[in-house]
Protein backbone atom coordinates (compact mmCIF):
# COMPACT_ATOMS: atom_id res chain seq x y z
CA UNK A 1 0.00 0.00 0.00
CA UNK A 2 1.50 3.25 -0.84
CA UNK A 3 1.15 6.00 1.31
CA UNK A 4 2.24 9.66 0.47
CA UNK A 5 4.22 11.88 3.75
CA UNK A 6 2.74 15.19 3.73
CA UNK A 7 5.74 17.19 3.98
CA UNK A 8 4.96 18.70 7.66
CA UNK A 9 3.82 16.66 9.44
CA UNK A 10 5.21 13.28 7.91
CA UNK A 11 1.53 11.42 8.30
CA UNK A 12 0.60 9.08 5.46
CA UNK A 13 -2.59 11.30 4.30
CA UNK A 14 -6.12 10.13 6.12
CA UNK A 15 -9.08 11.57 5.23
CA UNK A 16 -10.01 11.99 8.87
CA UNK A 17 -7.10 14.44 9.02
CA UNK A 18 -9.16 17.14 7.54
CA UNK A 19 -11.78 18.96 8.37
CA UNK A 20 -14.85 17.11 8.71
CA UNK A 21 -17.22 18.95 6.20
CA UNK A 22 -14.52 18.66 4.11
CA UNK A 23 -15.76 17.83 0.02
CA UNK A 24 -14.44 15.15 -2.07
CA UNK A 25 -15.02 14.44 -5.68
CA UNK A 26 -14.20 14.34 -9.02
CA UNK A 27 -14.67 16.13 -12.28
CA UNK A 28 -15.26 16.16 -15.76
CA UNK A 29 -16.14 17.89 -18.72
CA UNK A 30 -19.77 17.79 -21.13
CA UNK A 31 -17.53 17.66 -24.50
CA UNK A 32 -14.63 15.26 -23.12
CA UNK A 33 -16.96 12.65 -22.09
CA UNK A 34 -20.49 12.89 -23.78
CA UNK A 35 -20.18 11.43 -27.17
CA UNK A 36 -23.18 11.45 -28.79
CA UNK A 37 -22.35 14.51 -30.84
CA UNK A 38 -25.45 14.75 -33.12
CA UNK A 39 -27.86 12.92 -30.58
CA UNK A 40 -31.57 14.44 -30.46
CA UNK A 41 -31.48 18.04 -31.34
CA UNK A 42 -27.73 18.43 -30.43
CA UNK A 43 -27.00 21.47 -31.60
CA UNK A 44 -23.10 21.89 -33.16
CA UNK A 45 -20.46 23.53 -30.68
CA UNK A 46 -17.02 25.26 -31.48
CA UNK A 47 -15.42 22.26 -30.40
CA UNK A 48 -17.95 19.86 -32.83
CA UNK A 49 -16.27 22.46 -35.51
CA UNK A 50 -12.60 22.50 -34.29
CA UNK A 51 -12.06 18.88 -34.23
CA UNK A 52 -12.94 18.29 -38.19
CA UNK A 53 -9.67 21.03 -39.10
CA UNK A 54 -7.06 19.43 -40.45
CA UNK A 55 -3.61 19.21 -38.18
CA UNK A 56 -5.93 20.30 -35.10
CA UNK A 57 -6.17 17.43 -33.12
CA UNK A 58 -3.43 14.87 -32.38
CA UNK A 59 -4.32 12.42 -34.90
CA UNK A 60 -7.16 14.12 -35.78
CA UNK A 61 -9.10 12.05 -33.39
CA UNK A 62 -12.75 13.84 -32.18
CA UNK A 63 -14.96 13.48 -29.47
CA UNK A 64 -18.01 12.07 -31.45
CA UNK A 65 -18.70 9.20 -29.13
CA UNK A 66 -16.01 10.02 -26.55
CA UNK A 67 -16.76 8.02 -22.87
CA UNK A 68 -20.21 7.25 -24.58
CA UNK A 69 -21.44 8.87 -21.12
CA UNK A 70 -24.33 9.73 -23.11
CA UNK A 71 -25.94 6.52 -22.82
CA UNK A 72 -23.63 5.20 -20.18
CA UNK A 73 -24.07 7.65 -17.23
CA UNK A 74 -26.05 5.08 -14.94
CA UNK A 75 -22.82 2.93 -15.20
CA UNK A 76 -20.59 5.43 -14.30
CA UNK A 77 -22.33 6.86 -11.69
CA UNK A 78 -23.06 3.58 -10.43
CA UNK A 79 -19.00 2.76 -10.16
CA UNK A 80 -18.45 6.02 -8.66
CA UNK A 81 -20.73 5.40 -5.89
CA UNK A 82 -18.88 1.84 -5.55
CA UNK A 83 -15.78 4.19 -5.17
CA UNK A 84 -17.28 6.33 -2.42
CA UNK A 85 -17.31 9.41 -4.68
CA UNK A 86 -19.89 11.62 -3.08
CA UNK A 87 -19.32 15.09 -5.31
CA UNK A 88 -19.38 14.85 -8.92
CA UNK A 89 -18.59 17.79 -10.55
CA UNK A 90 -20.11 17.69 -14.48
CA UNK A 91 -21.21 20.50 -17.32
CA UNK A 92 -23.99 21.30 -19.27
CA UNK A 93 -23.76 21.42 -22.91
CA UNK A 94 -24.86 24.70 -23.86
CA UNK A 95 -25.73 23.26 -27.36
CA UNK A 96 -28.20 20.45 -26.10
CA UNK A 97 -30.10 22.56 -23.94
CA UNK A 98 -30.26 25.27 -26.68
CA UNK A 99 -29.26 23.76 -30.03
CA UNK A 100 -28.94 27.68 -31.86
CA UNK A 101 -27.36 28.84 -28.81
CA UNK A 102 -30.21 31.23 -28.82
CA UNK A 103 -33.70 30.67 -29.46
CA UNK A 104 -35.62 27.38 -29.07
CA UNK A 105 -35.18 25.17 -26.13
CA UNK A 106 -34.68 21.45 -26.72
CA UNK A 107 -36.85 19.14 -24.40
CA UNK A 108 -35.26 16.43 -24.97
CA UNK A 109 -31.64 18.44 -24.03
CA UNK A 110 -33.55 19.08 -20.26
CA UNK A 111 -34.14 15.35 -20.17
CA UNK A 112 -30.81 14.41 -20.36
CA UNK A 113 -29.45 16.11 -17.55
CA UNK A 114 -32.40 15.60 -15.55
CA UNK A 115 -31.94 12.35 -15.91
CA UNK A 116 -28.38 12.45 -14.46
CA UNK A 117 -29.36 15.03 -11.35
CA UNK A 118 -31.59 12.46 -10.75
CA UNK A 119 -29.64 9.45 -10.56
CA UNK A 120 -26.81 11.02 -8.73
CA UNK A 121 -29.69 12.42 -6.27
CA UNK A 122 -31.05 8.56 -5.98
CA UNK A 123 -27.03 7.26 -5.39
CA UNK A 124 -26.73 9.98 -2.74
CA UNK A 125 -24.14 11.53 -5.21
CA UNK A 126 -24.30 15.18 -4.85
CA UNK A 127 -24.06 17.12 -8.55
CA UNK A 128 -21.68 19.81 -8.97
CA UNK A 129 -22.34 21.69 -12.26
CA UNK A 130 -20.09 23.61 -14.16
CA UNK A 131 -22.70 26.28 -16.87
CA UNK A 132 -19.56 26.39 -19.18
CA UNK A 133 -16.47 24.25 -20.21
CA UNK A 134 -16.04 25.52 -23.38
CA UNK A 135 -18.32 24.28 -25.98
CA UNK A 136 -19.81 27.27 -27.33
CA UNK A 137 -22.98 26.92 -29.92
CA UNK A 138 -20.91 27.34 -32.80
CA UNK A 139 -24.27 28.85 -34.48
CA UNK A 140 -23.00 32.02 -31.58
CA UNK A 141 -19.00 31.72 -32.67
CA UNK A 142 -20.68 32.72 -36.13
CA UNK A 143 -21.28 35.97 -35.02
CA UNK A 144 -18.23 36.25 -33.28
CA UNK A 145 -18.60 34.56 -30.34
CA UNK A 146 -16.83 35.56 -27.13
CA UNK A 147 -15.64 38.49 -28.92
CA UNK A 148 -19.18 39.81 -29.09
CA UNK A 149 -20.62 41.68 -26.29
CA UNK A 150 -24.13 40.49 -27.37
CA UNK A 151 -22.62 36.94 -25.66
CA UNK A 152 -23.85 38.79 -22.61
CA UNK A 153 -27.52 38.42 -23.87
CA UNK A 154 -26.96 35.05 -25.31
CA UNK A 155 -25.08 33.92 -21.51
CA UNK A 156 -27.89 35.29 -19.77
CA UNK A 157 -30.96 33.75 -21.31
CA UNK A 158 -28.52 30.32 -21.57
CA UNK A 159 -28.09 30.45 -17.41
CA UNK A 160 -32.09 31.48 -16.99
CA UNK A 161 -33.01 28.58 -18.44
CA UNK A 162 -30.43 26.17 -16.77
CA UNK A 163 -31.27 27.54 -13.26
CA UNK A 164 -34.85 27.43 -13.66
CA UNK A 165 -34.61 23.82 -15.05
CA UNK A 166 -32.17 22.39 -12.53
CA UNK A 167 -32.18 24.93 -9.78
CA UNK A 168 -34.63 23.13 -7.34
CA UNK A 169 -32.15 19.72 -7.14
CA UNK A 170 -29.01 21.73 -7.98
CA UNK A 171 -27.49 24.00 -5.00
CA UNK A 172 -23.77 23.72 -6.20
CA UNK A 173 -23.08 25.43 -9.53
CA UNK A 174 -19.71 26.89 -10.91
CA UNK A 175 -20.34 29.75 -13.61
CA UNK A 176 -16.81 29.28 -16.07
CA UNK A 177 -14.50 26.76 -16.47
CA UNK A 178 -10.94 28.60 -16.41
CA UNK A 179 -11.86 31.43 -18.95
CA UNK A 180 -7.78 32.21 -19.32
CA UNK A 181 -7.80 29.07 -21.40
CA UNK A 182 -10.62 29.51 -23.35
CA UNK A 183 -9.77 32.81 -23.79
CA UNK A 184 -6.09 32.33 -24.07
CA UNK A 185 -5.99 28.90 -26.16
CA UNK A 186 -8.95 29.66 -28.09
CA UNK A 187 -8.85 33.50 -29.04
CA UNK A 188 -5.56 34.59 -28.85
CA UNK A 189 -3.23 31.16 -29.39
CA UNK A 190 -5.62 29.34 -31.81
CA UNK A 191 -4.55 25.70 -30.56
CA UNK A 192 -8.21 25.52 -29.06
CA UNK A 193 -11.83 25.92 -30.62
CA UNK A 194 -12.43 28.31 -32.25
CA UNK A 195 -9.20 28.72 -33.31
CA UNK A 196 -8.84 32.28 -33.09
CA UNK A 197 -5.57 34.63 -32.58
CA UNK A 198 -4.52 37.67 -32.31
CA UNK A 199 -5.51 40.27 -29.05
CA UNK A 200 -7.93 42.04 -31.30
CA UNK A 201 -10.05 38.85 -30.77
CA UNK A 202 -8.73 37.91 -27.38
CA UNK A 203 -8.68 41.51 -24.92
CA UNK A 204 -12.84 41.72 -26.14
CA UNK A 205 -13.18 37.86 -24.62
CA UNK A 206 -11.32 38.56 -22.08
CA UNK A 207 -13.33 41.16 -20.86
CA UNK A 208 -17.08 40.09 -22.13
CA UNK A 209 -16.01 36.35 -19.98
CA UNK A 210 -15.64 38.35 -16.69
CA UNK A 211 -18.73 40.27 -17.01
CA UNK A 212 -20.65 36.64 -17.80
CA UNK A 213 -18.84 35.33 -15.29
CA UNK A 214 -20.62 37.73 -12.62
CA UNK A 215 -23.37 38.30 -14.76
CA UNK A 216 -23.99 34.07 -14.38
CA UNK A 217 -23.67 34.24 -10.42
CA UNK A 218 -25.92 37.10 -9.97
CA UNK A 219 -28.92 34.57 -12.31
CA UNK A 220 -28.14 31.75 -10.06
CA UNK A 221 -28.45 33.84 -7.05
CA UNK A 222 -31.85 35.15 -7.91
CA UNK A 223 -32.83 31.57 -9.56
CA UNK A 224 -31.99 29.14 -7.18
CA UNK A 225 -32.78 29.09 -3.28
CA UNK A 226 -29.81 28.17 -1.32
CA UNK A 227 -27.37 27.94 -3.90
CA UNK A 228 -23.81 27.69 -3.40
CA UNK A 229 -21.75 29.92 -6.59
CA UNK A 230 -18.57 29.64 -7.51
CA UNK A 231 -16.52 29.67 -10.60
CA UNK A 232 -13.19 28.29 -11.56
CA UNK A 233 -9.91 29.53 -12.64
CA UNK A 234 -6.42 27.46 -13.94
CA UNK A 235 -3.52 28.76 -11.92
CA UNK A 236 -0.07 27.62 -11.53
CA UNK A 237 3.03 28.76 -9.11
CA UNK A 238 5.14 31.10 -11.22
CA UNK A 239 9.17 30.73 -10.45
CA UNK A 240 11.03 33.44 -11.63
CA UNK A 241 14.29 31.68 -13.86
CA UNK A 242 16.76 33.46 -12.03
CA UNK A 243 16.99 36.37 -9.42
CA UNK A 244 17.70 38.73 -12.27
CA UNK A 245 15.40 41.99 -12.22
CA UNK A 246 14.74 41.21 -16.32
CA UNK A 247 13.35 37.56 -15.02
CA UNK A 248 11.66 38.49 -12.09
CA UNK A 249 9.63 41.09 -13.82
CA UNK A 250 9.01 38.25 -16.50
CA UNK A 251 7.48 36.28 -13.86
CA UNK A 252 5.48 39.20 -12.37
CA UNK A 253 3.54 39.39 -15.82
CA UNK A 254 3.49 35.70 -16.19
CA UNK A 255 1.75 35.58 -13.15
CA UNK A 256 -0.42 38.10 -13.59
CA UNK A 257 -1.83 37.02 -17.00
CA UNK A 258 -2.04 33.10 -15.34
CA UNK A 259 -3.29 33.67 -12.24
CA UNK A 260 -4.80 37.54 -11.70
CA UNK A 261 -6.41 38.15 -15.12
CA UNK A 262 -9.68 36.87 -14.03
CA UNK A 263 -10.24 36.92 -10.16
CA UNK A 264 -8.97 40.22 -9.55
CA UNK A 265 -12.20 42.02 -11.52
CA UNK A 266 -14.64 39.78 -9.96
CA UNK A 267 -13.24 40.99 -6.47
CA UNK A 268 -13.67 44.80 -7.35
CA UNK A 269 -9.91 44.87 -8.00
CA UNK A 270 -9.74 45.79 -11.55
CA UNK A 271 -7.53 43.86 -14.67
CA UNK A 272 -3.88 44.10 -13.21
CA UNK A 273 -2.75 46.59 -15.52
CA UNK A 274 0.06 47.55 -13.83
CA UNK A 275 1.29 44.44 -14.23
CA UNK A 276 0.98 43.58 -18.02
CA UNK A 277 0.84 47.03 -19.63
CA UNK A 278 -0.51 45.62 -23.04
CA UNK A 279 -3.64 44.64 -20.71
CA UNK A 280 -4.31 49.10 -21.37
CA UNK A 281 -6.04 48.07 -24.78
CA UNK A 282 -9.00 46.27 -23.05
CA UNK A 283 -9.97 49.94 -22.17
CA UNK A 284 -11.66 49.47 -25.45
CA UNK A 285 -14.20 46.86 -24.64
CA UNK A 286 -15.02 48.89 -21.37
CA UNK A 287 -18.56 50.67 -21.21
CA UNK A 288 -19.25 52.97 -18.42
CA UNK A 289 -20.46 50.69 -15.24
CA UNK A 290 -18.51 47.56 -16.93
CA UNK A 291 -16.04 47.26 -14.04
CA UNK A 292 -18.95 47.39 -11.54
CA UNK A 293 -20.77 44.76 -13.47
CA UNK A 294 -18.04 42.17 -13.24
CA UNK A 295 -17.95 42.00 -9.34
CA UNK A 296 -19.85 39.17 -7.90
CA UNK A 297 -20.16 37.96 -4.23
CA UNK A 298 -19.12 33.76 -4.60
CA UNK A 299 -19.37 31.15 -2.32
CA UNK A 300 -16.06 29.74 -3.46
CA UNK A 301 -13.71 30.04 -5.91
CA UNK A 302 -12.59 26.67 -7.84
CA UNK A 303 -9.03 26.33 -8.71
CA UNK A 304 -7.63 24.06 -11.35
CA UNK A 305 -3.69 23.56 -10.48
CA UNK A 306 -1.59 21.29 -12.43
CA UNK A 307 1.98 21.88 -12.06
CA UNK A 308 4.20 25.02 -11.92
CA UNK A 309 5.80 27.53 -14.51
CA UNK A 310 9.54 28.47 -14.83
CA UNK A 311 9.61 31.64 -16.42
CA UNK A 312 12.43 34.20 -18.15
CA UNK A 313 12.44 36.80 -19.87
CA UNK A 314 12.78 37.08 -23.69
CA UNK A 315 12.94 39.96 -25.91
CA UNK A 316 11.29 37.62 -29.06
CA UNK A 317 7.59 37.27 -27.53
CA UNK A 318 5.70 39.70 -28.64
CA UNK A 319 3.84 41.69 -25.93
CA UNK A 320 4.45 40.71 -22.88
CA UNK A 321 8.62 39.65 -23.14
CA UNK A 322 8.01 36.69 -20.93
CA UNK A 323 8.65 33.26 -21.50
CA UNK A 324 7.69 30.07 -19.95
CA UNK A 325 10.94 27.68 -19.74
CA UNK A 326 9.64 24.28 -20.39
CA UNK A 327 9.70 21.90 -18.09
CA UNK A 328 11.26 19.32 -20.71
CA UNK A 329 14.10 21.36 -20.88
CA UNK A 330 14.57 21.46 -17.27
CA UNK A 331 15.27 18.31 -15.73
CA UNK A 332 12.06 17.26 -13.66
CA UNK A 333 9.82 14.67 -13.13
CA UNK A 334 6.62 15.74 -15.74
CA UNK A 335 3.57 13.89 -16.77
CA UNK A 336 2.32 13.10 -20.78
CA UNK A 337 1.11 16.62 -20.98
CA UNK A 338 4.90 17.93 -20.08
CA UNK A 339 4.39 19.33 -17.07
CA UNK A 340 6.30 19.27 -13.99
CA UNK A 341 5.22 17.18 -11.08
CA UNK A 342 5.45 19.64 -8.54
CA UNK A 343 3.16 19.39 -5.40
CA UNK A 344 4.22 22.39 -3.50
CA UNK A 345 1.91 24.27 -6.53
CA UNK A 346 -1.09 23.39 -5.19
CA UNK A 347 -0.13 24.99 -1.53
CA UNK A 348 0.78 27.61 -2.80
CA UNK A 349 -1.52 28.60 -4.93
CA UNK A 350 -4.77 27.95 -2.49
CA UNK A 351 -2.51 30.16 -0.56
CA UNK A 352 -2.52 32.50 -3.05
CA UNK A 353 -6.26 32.61 -3.45
CA UNK A 354 -7.09 32.29 0.31
CA UNK A 355 -5.18 35.40 0.91
CA UNK A 356 -7.74 37.80 -1.35
CA UNK A 357 -9.28 38.95 1.65
CA UNK A 358 -12.79 38.82 -0.54
CA UNK A 359 -12.47 35.24 -1.09
CA UNK A 360 -14.56 33.32 0.99
CA UNK A 361 -13.83 29.56 0.24
CA UNK A 362 -11.27 28.19 -2.06
CA UNK A 363 -12.22 24.73 -3.50
CA UNK A 364 -9.64 22.78 -5.78
CA UNK A 365 -11.94 22.14 -8.42
CA UNK A 366 -9.65 19.55 -10.67
CA UNK A 367 -6.21 18.22 -9.86
CA UNK A 368 -4.60 15.21 -12.00
CA UNK A 369 -2.16 14.05 -14.04
CA UNK A 370 -1.55 12.13 -17.47
CA UNK A 371 0.69 8.83 -17.17
CA UNK A 372 1.72 6.21 -19.77
CA UNK A 373 -1.00 3.51 -18.17
CA UNK A 374 -0.27 0.04 -19.59
CA UNK A 375 -2.82 -3.04 -18.75
CA UNK A 376 -0.92 -6.42 -17.06
CA UNK A 377 -1.48 -9.66 -17.81
CA UNK A 378 -4.34 -9.60 -15.37
CA UNK A 379 -5.92 -6.43 -16.96
CA UNK A 380 -5.35 -3.98 -14.09
CA UNK A 381 -3.96 -0.75 -14.59
CA UNK A 382 -0.54 -0.40 -11.57
CA UNK A 383 -0.53 3.12 -12.21
CA UNK A 384 1.88 4.21 -9.45
CA UNK A 385 2.98 7.21 -10.96
CA UNK A 386 -0.55 8.86 -11.17
CA UNK A 387 -1.23 7.53 -7.14
CA UNK A 388 1.52 9.06 -5.89
CA UNK A 389 0.57 11.93 -7.46
CA UNK A 390 -2.90 12.28 -5.96
CA UNK A 391 -1.07 11.53 -3.03
CA UNK A 392 1.57 14.04 -2.96
CA UNK A 393 -0.94 16.56 -4.23
CA UNK A 394 -3.53 16.06 -1.47
CA UNK A 395 -0.56 16.06 1.17
CA UNK A 396 0.07 19.62 -0.01
CA UNK A 397 -3.49 20.43 0.15
CA UNK A 398 -3.68 19.06 3.57
CA UNK A 399 -0.49 21.32 4.72
CA UNK A 400 -2.96 24.12 3.69
CA UNK A 401 -5.87 22.95 5.97
CA UNK A 402 -3.50 22.64 8.84
CA UNK A 403 -2.51 26.14 8.36
CA UNK A 404 -6.18 27.15 8.09
CA UNK A 405 -5.93 28.44 4.60
CA UNK A 406 -9.94 28.59 3.38
CA UNK A 407 -9.32 25.62 1.35
CA UNK A 408 -12.53 23.33 1.73
CA UNK A 409 -12.66 20.77 -1.28
CA UNK A 410 -10.76 18.69 -3.99
CA UNK A 411 -12.47 17.26 -7.08
CA UNK A 412 -9.69 14.86 -9.04
CA UNK A 413 -9.45 15.87 -12.52
CA UNK A 414 -11.06 13.27 -13.56
CA UNK A 415 -13.14 10.10 -13.28
CA UNK A 416 -12.51 8.35 -15.86
CA UNK A 417 -10.26 8.87 -19.58
CA UNK A 418 -11.74 11.13 -21.97
CA UNK A 419 -10.96 13.55 -24.50
CA UNK A 420 -7.98 15.66 -23.61
CA UNK A 421 -9.07 18.64 -26.38
CA UNK A 422 -5.91 19.36 -28.93
CA UNK A 423 -4.28 16.05 -27.37
CA UNK A 424 -6.96 13.70 -28.30
CA UNK A 425 -7.28 10.48 -26.10
CA UNK A 426 -3.15 10.60 -25.81
CA UNK A 427 -3.29 11.72 -22.32
CA UNK A 428 -5.06 9.68 -19.81
CA UNK A 429 -6.01 11.49 -16.71
CA UNK A 430 -8.35 8.72 -15.38
CA UNK A 431 -9.24 7.12 -12.20
CA UNK A 432 -10.87 4.61 -14.26
CA UNK A 433 -9.39 3.09 -17.39
CA UNK A 434 -11.96 3.25 -20.88
CA UNK A 435 -11.04 0.81 -23.95
CA UNK A 436 -12.03 3.33 -26.33
CA UNK A 437 -12.94 0.20 -28.90
CA UNK A 438 -15.23 -1.72 -26.14
CA UNK A 439 -15.96 0.93 -23.60
CA UNK A 440 -14.87 -1.25 -21.18
CA UNK A 441 -14.70 0.59 -17.68
CA UNK A 442 -11.59 -0.57 -15.46
CA UNK A 443 -10.69 0.83 -12.07
CA UNK A 444 -6.80 2.05 -11.78
CA UNK A 445 -4.51 1.47 -8.96
CA UNK A 446 -5.51 5.03 -8.38
CA UNK A 447 -9.04 4.61 -8.67
CA UNK A 448 -8.96 2.04 -6.10
CA UNK A 449 -6.61 3.91 -3.87
CA UNK A 450 -8.82 6.84 -4.18
CA UNK A 451 -11.72 4.85 -3.27
CA UNK A 452 -10.17 3.35 -0.16
CA UNK A 453 -8.94 7.03 0.93
CA UNK A 454 -12.63 8.31 0.87
CA UNK A 455 -13.92 5.27 2.70
CA UNK A 456 -15.64 6.18 6.27
CA UNK A 457 -13.99 5.00 8.89
CA UNK A 458 -15.97 2.61 10.87
CA UNK A 459 -14.45 3.91 14.01
CA UNK A 460 -15.70 7.02 13.20
CA UNK A 461 -18.69 5.78 12.33
CA UNK A 462 -19.41 4.37 14.74
CA UNK A 463 -18.61 6.83 17.64
CA UNK A 464 -21.13 9.21 15.37
CA UNK A 465 -24.14 6.44 16.25
CA UNK A 466 -22.97 6.42 19.54
CA UNK A 467 -23.35 9.97 19.42
CA UNK A 468 -27.19 10.00 17.84
CA UNK A 469 -28.25 6.92 19.55
CA UNK A 470 -27.09 8.81 23.34
C1 LIG B 1 -8.03 21.72 -17.52
C2 LIG B 1 -9.41 21.59 -18.14
C3 LIG B 1 -9.92 20.17 -18.20
C4 LIG B 1 -8.83 19.19 -18.55
C5 LIG B 1 -7.63 19.38 -17.67
C6 LIG B 1 -6.51 18.42 -17.93
O1 LIG B 1 -7.41 22.84 -18.01
O2 LIG B 1 -10.33 22.36 -17.41
O3 LIG B 1 -11.00 20.14 -19.10
O4 LIG B 1 -8.55 19.26 -19.87
O5 LIG B 1 -7.14 20.68 -17.80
Amino acid sequence: MLHSKSKKDGAPIDKNAFPKDFVWGVSTAAYQIEGAYNTDDKGSSIWDKFVTKKGAIYGGQTAQVACDFYHRYQEDILLMKSMNIKNFRFSLAWTRIIPDGEGIVSQAGIDFYNRIINFCLEQDIVPWVTLYHWDLPQALENKGGWSNREILQWFENYVEVCTKAFGDRVKNWMVLNEPMVFTGAGYFLGVHAPGKKGLQNFLPAVHYATLSQALGGRIIRKNVPNAHIGTTFSCSQITPNSNEKKDLRAAEKADALLNRLFVEPTLGLSYPVESVPILEKIKKYIQPGDMESCVFDFDFIGIQNYTREVVRHSYTVPYLRAKIVKATKRKVQTTLMDWEVYPPSIYEMITKFSAYEKIKKVIVTENGAAFEDRLNHEGEVNDLQRTKYLQDYIGQVHRATKENKKVAGYFVWTFTDNFEWAEGYYPRFGLVRIDFKTQKRTVKASGKWYRSFLKESKVLANQEKNILSN
